[in-house]
């Protein structure tokens, strides 16, 4: 008796802590940076899709068995913005648009309304008190990275100063750049990370900055130069997807010094033998006793105007709104790809590791009025 209560209880807590993580994905899913590569000539768009969060009481339970993912953006003023971009002293010149000219703001005023369920109010003294003593990693590219950077606004205006603090950890390879930023709030012992793997594993696009380069090249058994430093935590939210829209890639065997032995492939093809990979490791190095892991789905790009009813040649710049028509899908996304991650996670979790997707895809498609556009800084517009 006494043990099936006790087990209740940490299931409880358990499940809470899972639903209230994947809200805060879904209110993170803010400012989605969306860089767009289409082979010799590359685009920056980004969803800066505004979040989330209704105003009902914290009741984790009530969500049970809801589609987060099956919702709308309402427009609500009243709650909306959750922090101001002058506010929040970590925001990027990549994703600082205010800052860099973008003069409406409606786009940081929607909450996501799941069909089904009302999201709890966000709460950050609540969130930072629930992820006491956790160490929570966001890995991939700049739309994970855009994610990082507004949960850590979201928490950090609840600490004082002197109790939070930045870092930038960058250890100098033999090849390139390592990438992981670090914030950390004393008060909670939490840290919140980001690290740069645009592709997962080894590629020529592994320089934090330094990385507009169109010639996609991964070095294909090479997870482990990045992936040692993910086992520490125990929140891992990754994700992988616009750096893959090259048609094809070369496939490296060996070193990425020896890059004169390589296959060329097609992207569908490289994701899948980088997600093989992955999985691979995310089942043997991963302690699931500890790690909860989680993996963003794609997000929209808007880079094509005519999916709306614009002129061919627009894009997302300018745009004001969300699109309202239910169900919109542009014409880039690629379904193909999606699929693969499903199939990838569907595998694991048969072999009994539950990576949870973060289903965003459809949350990302309505937000044309989310990406930062030419408003961020020049440096990112090369
Ligand atoms: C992702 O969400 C969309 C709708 O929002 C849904 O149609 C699709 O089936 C979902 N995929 C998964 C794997 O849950
Ligand atoms: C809030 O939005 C409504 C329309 O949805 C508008 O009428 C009102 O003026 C707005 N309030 C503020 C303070 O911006
Ligand atoms: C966007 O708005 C600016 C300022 O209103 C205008 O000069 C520019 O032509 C617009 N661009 C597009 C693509 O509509």
């Amino acid at each position: 008796m006494e043990k099936k209560k006790r087990l209740v209880k940490i299931w409880d807590v358990k499940h809470m802590f899972e639903s209230s993580l994947i809200i805060f994905f879904i209110i993170g899913a803010l400012t989605t940076t969306a860089v767009y590569y289409v082979n010799t000539d590359e685009q920056y768009t980004s969803p800066a899709s505004p979040a989330t969060v209704a105003h009902s009481p914290s009741v984790y339970d009530s969500l049970e068995g809801c589609d987060l993912f099956s919702g709308k953006w309402v427009h609500d003023n009243d709650s909306y913005p959750l922090y101001k971009e002058q506010d929040c002293p970590y925001i990027p010149g990549e994703f600082a648009c205010g800052q860099y000219g973008r003069m409406d703001s409606k786009y940081q005023q929607w909450r996501w309304q799941p069909h089904a369920c009302s999201l709890p109010r966000f709460d950050a003294k609540q969130v930072l008190e629930k992820l006491r003593g956790k160490r929570i990693m966001f890995v991939g590219d700049s739309v994970n990275r855009n994610q990082w950077v507004s949960i850590v606004c979201m928490l950090q205006a609840v600490i004082p100063p002197g109790r939070k603090k930045m870092h930038k950890i960058q250890e100098v390879k033999q090849v390139q750049d390592v990438s992981l930023l670090t914030f950390k709030a004393f008060d909670y012992d939490v840290s919140i990370d980001f690290y740069w793997a645009p592709l997962l594993v080894e590629s020529n696009a592994d320089h934090p900055t330094k990385h507009k380069r169109t010639d996609r090249i991964v070095h294909i058994h090479s997870i482990e130069k990045h992936a040692k430093n993910w086992v520490n935590a125990d929140v891992l939210v990754f994700n992988s997807y616009l750096w893959w829209g090259t048609p094809t890639l070369k496939i490296l065997y060996d070193s990425l010094e020896d890059s004169t032995k390589y296959n060329v492939v097609t992207n569908h093809r490289a994701y899948r033998m980088v997600l093989r990979i992955w999985s691979k490791w995310v089942r043997t190095h991963i302690n699931h006793a500890r790690t909860q892991s989680y993996f963003m789905s794609m997000t929209a790009t808007h880079h094509k105007g005519i999916d709306w009813g614009m002129q061919d040649n627009e894009n997302c710049l300018n745009e004001t709104e969300p699109v309202t028509k239910e169900h919109f899908w542009e014409s880039g996304s690629d379904l193909k790809m999606m699929r693969t991650l499903e199939l990838t996670l569907k595998n694991l979790k048969e072999r009994g590791v539950d990576v949870k997707m973060v289903n965003i895809t459809q949350l990302t498609q309505y937000r044309k009025d989310g990406h930062p556009s030419i408003h961020r800084c020049p440096r990112y517009l090369e």
